[in-house]
């Protein structure tokens, strides 16, 4: 840790009771304000809830409240402090032989990532940044999608049964929460036609994060658990749940495939009966999601009549 933000930090602990001002600590530090500034917004990067009020200064509120690594290790879960994406850091490991069910968890993400090439915003000690290897032995390439369902639906009754809150899941991977986002899955996979070598497994869900934490441009679009609930959860136990919660599930999906979690993901999704239109295979389709097969494709309608049957794509 570098020295000024050491010491801005250890003002702004002992005046936790009062704002203080900036010029205060400038020259009690003797260093510039703008120095200050830069140390304030990377401690707020960190998780560091600062508030900043305009002549009267900074006050501490809350201390980033970091991941429980000794349980996380205990768990065989690898715990890093920062990485460019946990997706990205779960292919080295599995380039390198990690094995099935490896799970990588991250404080922040610097490159997150999100379906079709956008970024996922993930500032530290906030959310659940989290990867899980997979190495089916007999599952092919074209076989893979419901991977993302299976998690979409152990994730949302998770969520419903343990933590009291109405998760949905929206078809393929979106995960909502009062019609807002409040995570997303990210597969990713490594194989050839006819072999998966290893897939990636990215979830990325909001769990602390207070509504000024996001972008303005997010604000009305991303929620979290807590700006729903008004509740701040213990992350560390959620990943736990949310691990072995996939491993099990996980286990019998590669055994009997889709159907076993065929119920629990049309219990709660919110695309079924919609009007939607797809973006799929570099044009739009629009129509009516009638259904979901056993398998997991989706079954969409169009103004004409005509039935399409969709593995993947996105919902726009
Ligand atoms: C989406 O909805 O577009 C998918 C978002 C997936 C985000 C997660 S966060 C953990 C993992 N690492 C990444 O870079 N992305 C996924």
């Amino acid at each position: 840790m570098g020295k000024s933000r050491e010491a801005i930090l250890a003002r702004l602990r002992e005046n936790q009771e009062q704002y203080l001002p900036g010029d205060l600590l400038s020259s009690g530090l003797g260093i510039s304000r703008a120095a200050v500034w830069k140390q304030i917004r990377e401690l707020r990067k960190d998780g560091y809830r600062i508030n900043a009020v305009p002549n009267r200064g900074y006050r501490l509120e809350k201390e980033p409240d970091f991941l429980e690594a000794k349980k996380l290790e205990d768990s065989s879960i690898y715990y890093y402090h920062s990485v460019d994406s946990t997706n990205r850091v779960a292919r080295r490991l599995a380039d390198d032989g990690a094995p099935n069910y490896s799970t990588v968890v991250a404080e922040e993400q610097l490159e997150g990532r999100g379906r079709l090439g956008r970024s996922w915003f993930s500032p530290a000690a906030s959310g659940i940044w989290l990867s899980i290897i997979l190495r089916p032995q007999m599952l092919i390439p074209s076989q893979a999608a419901p991977v993302t369902l299976v998690t979409a639906a152990i994730l949302a009754n998770l969520i419903n049964n343990h933590y009291n809150l109405p998760l949905k899941v929206k078809w393929p991977n979106d995960l909502l929460l009062k019609d807002k986002k409040v995570g997303g899955i990210l597969t990713e996979l490594k194989g050839e036609l006819d072999k998966i070598e290893y897939l990636i497994v990215g979830i990325g869900l909001n769990i602390n994060q207070q509504q000024q934490d996001f972008p303005k441009g997010l604000r009305k679009v991303a929620t979290s658990l807590h700006i729903e609930s008004g509740e701040y959860f213990n992350r560390t136990d959620i990943i736990v749940a949310i691990r072995d919660n996939l491993v099990r599930a996980f286990n019998i999906f590669f055994n009997e495939g889709f159907p076993p979690f065929y119920m629990t993901w049309k219990k709660y999704n919110v695309t079924l009966g919609q009007k939607v239109t797809l973006s799929w295979k570099g044009g739009l389709l629009q129509g009516k999601a009638i259904l979901l097969t056993r398998e997991g494709a989706l079954q969409i309608q169009d103004n004409r009549g005509e039935i399409y049957t969709v593995n993947y794509g996105e919902l726009i």
